[in-house]
This record gives C-alpha cells, sequence and structure tokens, in this order.
C-alpha cells in the first residue's frame, strides 16, 4: 500500500520529475509539452496543465492491478474472496472471476501488449540516462534506470498472458524450435512471478524518488565516468 500510495502522489506532481538525462518511470513516455525535453511525442499541448503522468498512468496500473499475482494479493487482503483456505468467506456466494465486476479482470492479456510497450520505452529512457549534456557517461541515476527496466522485462515476460502467447495452441514444440525456446525463458521467469512483480514494484518508486531528490537538490547524482 505504501508504494501504491507513493506512486498516486508521485503521478499527480507536475514538477521534479526529470533531471538531466533521467526520466521518472512513473512519466514515461513523456506526451505533453510540458516535459520539455524529455517530451516524447508531443500530443498534448501547453493546455495539458496536470501532471503528465496521467496521460499513460492507466497502463502500467492497469497492467498491474489486473496481474493475477496482485489480484491474488489484494482478493485476499481486501476483496476478501476468497480470504483464505479454509476461511469462511464474508461474501453470500463465491462467484469467482465470472461475474461482473471481476469478470474484467480478463482484460489483462491485452494490458499485457501496453506492458510490452512500457518495457521498451523503460529501455529507451534508460539508454538515454547514459546521454549527459556534456556527451555519454555513467551515473548512479543511468544504473537505477536500467535495473529498473531490466526488472520491468523480467516481471513483463513472466506473465502468464506471455508464456500463453508464446507456447499456447502448440501441438508440438519440436516443430517450433524459436518458440519452445522463449516459452522455456517465459517459464523460468513466470516461476519467478511474484518475486519480480515485487522488485519491480519499488524500483519504480525508488526510481522516481532517486530522480525526484536529485531534481530538488537534495544530494547530487554521483558520476562514476
Ligand atoms: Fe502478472 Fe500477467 S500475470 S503480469
Amino acid at each position: 500500500m505504501v508504494f501504491v500510495g507513493y506512486s498516486v502522489w508521485a503521478a499527480l506532481q507536475t514538477s521534479h520529475y526529470a533531471w538531466g538525462p533521467y526520466i521518472s518511470p512513473i512519466f514515461s513516455p513523456c506526451l505533453a509539452t510540458s516535459c520539455g525535453s524529455h517530451t516524447d511525442l508531443a500530443l498534448f499541448g501547453r493546455w495539458w496543465v496536470v501532471s503528465p503522468a496521467l496521460i499513460v498512468a492507466g497502463f502500467p496500473v492497469g497492467f498491474r492491478l489486473t496481474c493475477y499475482y496482485y489480484r491474488r494479493a489484494y482478493y485476499r487482503s481486501l476483496w476478501l474472496s476468497p480470504p483464505a483456505c479454509a476461511v469462511r468467506e464474508p461474501h453470500h456466494r463465491y462467484r469467482g472471476e465470472s461475474r461482473f465486476p471481476l469478470i474484467l479482470q480478463n482484460v489483462h492479456r491485452y494490458f499485457f501488449y501496453f506492458g510490452i510497450l512500457v518495457a521498451v520505452m523503460l529501455s529507451i529512457d534508460a539508454v538515454r540516462g547514459f546521454d549527459f549534456p556534456g556527451g555519454w557517461g555513467i551515473g548512479l541515476g543511468s544504473l537505477i534506470l536500467v535495473v529498473n527496466a531490466v526488472l520491468f522485462w523480467c516481471y513483463a515476460l513472466g506473465c502468464h498472458s506471455c508464456r500463453h502467447l508464446i507456447g499456447g495452441r502448440l501441438r508440438h514444440f519440436s516443430r517450433h524450435p524459436i518458440r519452445y525456446r522463449a516459452w522455456k525463458i517465459a517459464t523460468v521467469l513466470n516461476a519467478r512471478h511474484m518475486a519480480f512483480a515485487w522488485a519491480s514494484l519499488p524500483c519504480v518508486v525508488g526510481t522516481d524518488l532517486y530522480i525526484r531528490l536529485v531534481s530538488m537538490g537534495v544530494f547530487h547524482d554521483p558520476r562514476l565516468l
């Protein structure tokens, strides 16, 4: 809840989300001109006066919110359906995800496609994080952006929808050796999906916080090269 609360607060801010070559993952891709040199596509002009994170936040939020792992966590702790094994169901009837509103969770497979776009964008931001005004270099923030992108890729590629997309509906893996190899990688990541879900969320928060504090001048970004 702490990470979610911080993310919501950060997404509503209109300043200190970028510094030098770094941009917070919560604000990327930036589609508003208010992002200045960090604008990726100026779809939203000067009339967009609220936080540019609000334009894109729905995609990563939807991706995580409908993720099977996070679902399990908030079904048990907040929705209380099912609360746990052998614990009485507080609702009249357990209907699983067969009725509204939980049936809407099926959109997860579509959010997965957006999740891949988010991962691509984070990778581009990670590369840009080495492009300082005076030339290419390495700052602590550059490495943090790389770790953030790698963790998000591991999280996204371990998604159940991804694994099904790669290896589902195949009768013979032997006739699809490339898909089989990709499926094996997705399977390894899938087995650690919970760990990557937990690691990537605080990493997004930590990356935003780091860039925010550097931008506010609380401390300097150490240059390693
Ligand atoms: Fe977790 Fe798809 S199941 S991201």
